[in-house]
């Protein structure tokens, strides 16, 4: 039984382990304003808005995927649909302006757009003391997990700019804390563990059981190849897997600890302060639901060979902290991918954090990320190179593919062959037959072999005329590229 408050209303409702929201709203609660276009993450037709208490009362609202989010992830939550917005015939200023911009035509994705932008306003509203601009990036990011084939965007984004010009009218429940749900039994089909503790007991007790975080890839195993779950463990409320901690390494590096469950969302602020450069990369990654809800842990378990994270992360020398029945220990990150979807976690083991490392500004890092559209969308290659220049040679290579093997990989060969070297056109033609040894990519919707092979190629070829720049420019500075073409 889960137990939240639904634009406002008290629900109690009875759902199997993986029911979506999406279903839960439209087979159960006949509540049809939210659509299904993709079932997948990708069009944004099914977007709602889900409100969390925050520690002084304060119910924060991010827009997701109903369609890909578990409805009990809802438990003791404040869900918002498009039907809550309205109060009688005083329209949202979200979709006051849609109305007066002509934002809708098909009507089919409308909803969508109308909660993204709901969340948005929201968003502002909350920075009343010290506004942000809406800047065409944020606007960007805020809707492009939204797709509209009809209208074209321009009056979509006029309506997202001329929104807080129209009247106020907010639902005065949007500010309700949801109630505070029974602690479900730990041998409840979709358990939600609150320490590490109880998570691994969870895990030895239920070794069939599969665990959930953000549910932004598990759940296409629901919609796209109608797996059934009798079981999942949802780690998003472990609160060890919540925080982010500064730490000192053994080997004397300082960085943080980021818990496994930490959202892209709530890493991205930290990452614009002190690692601004990474915070790019993940402007790139997926959309705002699905940054709202994925997070650094479950890119890492999912172990997929297009990953985003883990080229950047084997390139700045990651280590995990994982936890499980025999006790916790580290693991560089380089030991972690063992083959196509296969970690090193043992049995009932969890990743309880993961180390990044604060930049070091005598290295260089550049990420390039190649992808078909520039939004929402996954790479087809991703490159993450790193290194140190000394006395005009190269140090400390560190060179990471994704999309180019089974796993997230590092380029071994070519690191060998550009280590000790200056950065010249004849060391990074060693170099190029070099990745030639290292990877023998596969082809893919995403991309054929030879696509992939020569875009590595590129890549490096890319990074030579970074390094040559960068060597007349500012050397010394920390220097990150998210590119999508
Ligand atoms: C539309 C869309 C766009 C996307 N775009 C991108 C993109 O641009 N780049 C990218 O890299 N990814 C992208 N993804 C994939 C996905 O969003 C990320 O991989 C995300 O980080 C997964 O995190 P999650 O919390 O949702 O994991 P979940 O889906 O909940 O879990 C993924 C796997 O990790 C396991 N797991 C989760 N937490 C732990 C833990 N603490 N310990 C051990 N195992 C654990 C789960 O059992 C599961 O097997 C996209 C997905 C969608 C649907
Ligand atoms: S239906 Fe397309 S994102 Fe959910
Ligand atoms: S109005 Fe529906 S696709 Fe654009």
């Amino acid at each position: 039984m889960i137990d939240f408050l639904l634009n406002g209303q008290r629900r109690q409702c009875a759902v199997s382990p993986d029911t979506s929201v999406l279903e839960l709203l439209r087979d159960t609660l006949g509540q049809t304003g939210t659509k299904e276009g993709c079932a997948s993450g990708d069009c944004g037709a099914c977007t709602v808005a889900i409100g969390e208490t925050g520690p002084e009362g304060q119910v924060n609202y991010h827009s997701t995927n109903a369609c890909i989010t578990p409805a009990h992830q809802l438990q003791g939550r404040q869900l918002v649909t498009v039907e809550g917005l309205a109060q009688g015939d005083a329209l949202h200023p979200a979709q006051a302006a849609m109305v007066a911009c002509h934002g809708s035509q098909c009507g089919f994705c409308t909803p969508g757009i109308v909660m993204s932008l709901f969340t948005l306003h929201e968003a502002q509203r909350g920075e009343r003391q010290i506004p942000s601009p809406l800047t065409p990036q944020r606007l960007e990011a805020a809707l492009g997990g939204n797709l509209c084939r009809c209208t074209g965007y321009r009056p979509i984004r006029d309506a997202a700019l001329t929104m807080s010009e129209h009247p106020e009218r907010r639902p005065q429940w949007l500010d309700a804390a949801a109630p505070q749900p029974t602690a479900s039994s730990s041998d409840a089909p979709f358990a939600q563990p609150e320490t590490l503790a109880e998570l691994v007991e969870l895990r030895r007790r239920h070794p069939e059981a599969r665990l959930v975080a953000g549910a932004t890839d598990l759940w296409l195993e629901v919609t796209q190849r109608l797996t059934r779950f009798e079981r999942l463990i949802d780690v998003t409320r472990v609160a060890e897997l919540n925080a982010i901690e500064a730490t000192t390494l053994g080997d004397g590096r300082h960085g943080w600890w980021i818990g496994a469950s930490v959202t892209y969302s709530r890493l991205e602020p930290l990452l614009e302060e002190r690692f601004e450069p990474f915070a790019h990369l993940l402007h790139r990654l997926g959309s705002a639901q699905i940054r709202n809800r994925g997070t650094l842990g479950g890119n890492i378990a999912n172990a997929s060979p297009i990953g985003d994270t883990p080229p950047v992360l084997l390139t700045l020398g990651s280590r995990l902290w994982l936890a499980g029945p025999d006790g916790e220990r580290e693991l560089p990150l380089d030991d972690f991918f063992l083959g196509y979807k296969q970690t090193a976690l043992r049995e009932g083991e969890v990743i309880r954090a993961i180390f990044l490392p604060h930049p070091d500004p005598q290295r260089h890092l550049a990420v390039w990320k190649l992808s078909k559209r520039r939004e929402d969308d996954i790479s087809a290659v991703l490159g993450a190179f790193s290194w140190r220049l000394e006395d005009g040679v190269m140090r400390d290579v560190r060179l990471a593919f994704g999309g180019m093997a089974a796993t997230p990989k590092r380029a071994r060969a070519t690191e060998a062959a550009l280590e000790c070297q200056a950065p010249t056109r004849a060391a990074f033609e060693t170099a190029r037959l070099a990745l030639g040894d290292d990877f023998q990519p596969m082809s893919d919707v995403r991309g054929s072999a030879q696509y992939r092979q020569l875009s590595a190629t590129n890549l490096l070829e890319r990074l030579r005329l970074t390094i040559m720049q960068g060597e007349t420019d500012s050397p010394r500075e920390v220097m990150l590229h998210a590119y999508a073409h």
